[in-house]
């Protein structure tokens, strides 16, 4: 079994949890093979293997980043104190590609291969969630969605993430194997 986890991530939270699920998976299926890699270095030849693709991205204006919410996150921490290793790896993340670049070039699986999608995002009311629209396209490329889209809550807008979420998101990804 060859579990791929993909991520966009602009401050580091995202690829927190992805990490998480990742050992999530391994401790529920020590032999299998887990990749947990940003979208950068996501390409066709890795998620052409994976029997299980996991893919999450942080939740920018209700839904999934665009190429707009990706520059105001990366601008909006170059102005805050105390921040330059969020707004290094901001800025890295706005230089390469996002989901949704990533899903244009994504090919299609033939064999119904499972997938999960998740997202991290506030807890206020109508905040949305970048996981729906993620699902959709993992769908719609053929994938066989196997749980529902699940998000896990950052406290601030560039976190960190509320206390207990990463374990949590260890379970979720022990719960997809
Ligand atoms: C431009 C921008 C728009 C955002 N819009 C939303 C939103 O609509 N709903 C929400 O819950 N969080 C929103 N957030 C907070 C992000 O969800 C949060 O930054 C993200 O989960 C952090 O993940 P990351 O560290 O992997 O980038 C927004 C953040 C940015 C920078």
């Amino acid at each position: 079994m060859h579990t791929v986890i993909v991520y966009e991530s602009m401050y580091g939270n995202t690829r927190e949890i992805a990490e998480a699920i990742a050992e999530g998976v391994h401790q529920a299926d020590p032999g299998a093979a887990v990749d947990c890699l940003p979208v950068a270095e996501a390409d066709a030849d890795i998620t052409r293997t994976a029997d299980l693709l996991v893919v999450g991205g942080p939740t920018h204006m209700h839904g999934m980043s665009s190429g707009l919410s990706r520059r105001m996150a990366a601008t909006a921490e170059e102005h805050k104190n105390g921040q330059e290793e969020k707004a290094a790896e901001a800025r890295e993340a706005v230089e390469g590609q996002g989901l949704r670049a990533w899903f244009h070039d994504l090919p299609e699986t033939e064999s119904g291969t499972h997938a999960a999608a998740f997202d991290t995002r506030g807890d206020t009311p109508g905040s949305g969630g970048a996981a729906k629209g993620i699902a959709h396209r993992l769908s719609h490329h053929r994938y066989d969605v196997i749980v529902e889209p699940e998000g896990f809550i950052v406290e601030g807008s560039d976190g960190p993430l509320r206390t207990g979420e990463l374990d949590r998101a260890r379970s979720w990804g022990a719960s997809l194997v």
